[in-house]
């Protein structure tokens, strides 16, 4: 990512500076979203909602924060002792990680991670992260990856917002127009700006839970656990589903048992 492209993680270093950032989020329709407030992405455990919380304690092993932004998943388990793989596209959200005292903070996207940055025991994806999958087909693909990284009894813990239950007209009209180009009701083409900086155009995609089960069908992940928070928001423990051959061989040996 060039300097000029990183509008996200100058906005978050700046907030952190002295406060002065702001994201303004551009959809490809031309609607314009001033309202994200970028404080939040320095919340401790403590600030954060109660399903949120209950997600996060979840976590064990190894952990793989992807899209980490100022890192507060990832500070919140280091503090409590798990080892911590942050990672994010924007180099200045990398910066920021560390001088905010994560210790293994890696610039990478998504789609470059491969199974030498190591095997993880939980993934997370918070912060609507779900999103970072960018379309059925992408995500399909990245799941697998994931699954390539991370051990047989590996979690995935996520966010989403169900599209669905959005009320503003323009919002259920840009959804009418990506089915009928063939494109999932919540994959939102945007990009974000601050100051001079502009990310180029990415999909970032929000699903129902019937979709989200749809997504990840036949990447040998599998929805365990699925809660939802206020208004359309929703949390998910994804876990890798059993194959067929563990579970014949469970059965198999049931069977040994019992004779
Ligand atoms: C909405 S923020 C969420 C930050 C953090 N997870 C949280 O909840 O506080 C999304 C983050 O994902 C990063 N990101 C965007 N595209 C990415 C990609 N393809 N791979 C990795 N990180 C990405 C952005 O730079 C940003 O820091």
């Amino acid at each position: 990512m060039k300097q000029r492209q990183d509008a996200f993680g100058h906005a978050l270093l700046d907030t952190y500076s002295y406060r002065g950032g702001f994201a303004a989020i551009e959809r490809d329709d031309g609607y314009i979203d001033l309202d994200c407030p970028l404080e939040k992405y320095f919340t401790g455990y403590d600030k954060w909602s109660y399903l949120e919380r209950q997600t996060i304690r979840n976590a064990r092993g190894k952990v793989l924060d992807i899209g980490a932004g100022a890192g507060r998943h990832s500070l919140h388990l280091q503090n409590l002792g798990l080892k911590v793989t942050a990672i994010d596209k924007s180099p200045a959200a990398v910066k920021l990680c560390r001088l905010r005292g994560i210790m293994d903070a890696r610039v990478r996207s998504i789609e470059e991670l491969n199974p030498e940055d190591g095997t993880f025991d939980t993934i997370l994806m918070l912060g609507n992260n779900f999103g970072l999958l960018g379309s059925l087909k992408k995500a399909k693909r990245l799941l697998k990856k994931l699954a390539a990284c991370t051990s047989a009894d590996a979690q995935l813990l996520t966010q989403s917002l169900d599209p669905y239950k959005a009320k503003d007209p323009l919002n259920l009209s840009y959804q009418r127009h990506n089915r009928s180009v063939g494109r999932m009701s919540g994959q939102i083409r945007m990009r974000v700006r601050y100051r001079n900086y502009i990310t180029p155009w990415f999909d970032y995609l929000f699903v129902s839970e019937s979709e989200l089960r749809h997504v990840i069908e036949g990447t040998t992940w599998k929805v365990d656990a699925l809660s939802h928070a206020e208004e359309s928001k929703y949390f998910a423990r994804i876990v890798k589903a059993r194959t067929n051959s563990s579970c014949t061989q469970a059965l198999s040996r049931g069977c040994q048992s019992a004779l």
